[in-house]
């Protein structure tokens, strides 16, 4: 999506096009996002919080590039595709490595039913190593 972006961004097209891939961009951030959270939260993963703190700090500048571009900002467009090509690469060497890493071992392992683009957020279910459903909040 990031790149679909920028070369959205590099052939000048249509400020709608760009509008459109960058709103698409947004909703994959917070879906994917809210994935992994529900997931650290279920595993009761310890570094949740340093976790989600740089989710939060992406989530904070994405949203200041896309008011940017919905200004017709056309740098803003392509400071954020350079924001997430390198927050997205730092972030997955290290903190989602690190979170998968733990997941796969953990003893809950949980897995989320959802799958992105094929069910409403409203649908998702958790369910442990062996199946059954549960309430990952739940104490
Ligand atoms: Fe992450």
């Amino acid at each position: 999506m990031v790149s679909n972006l920028q070369k959205a961004l590099s052939g000048s097209g249509p400020s709608l096009e760009i509008r459109k891939l960058t709103q698409r961009l947004t909703a994959c951030i917070v879906g994917h996002f809210a994935h992994e959270e529900r997931l650290m939260q279920a595993a009761r993963y310890g570094s949740i919080n340093w976790h989600k703190q740089q989710h939060d700090a992406a989530r904070r500048r994405v949203g200041q590039f896309v008011l940017g571009i919905e200004q017709g900002d056309h740098k803003a467009g392509v400071a954020l595709v350079e924001y997430l090509t390198s927050w997205l690469r730092d972030h997955t060497r290290l903190a989602d490595r690190m979170m998968g890493a733990f997941l796969r071992n953990h003893r809950r392992i949980c897995k989320l039913t959802f799958r992105a683009g094929t069910k409403p957020m409203d649908s998702c279910a958790w369910v442990d190593a062996d199946g059954d459903r549960f309430d990952p909040l739940a104490k």
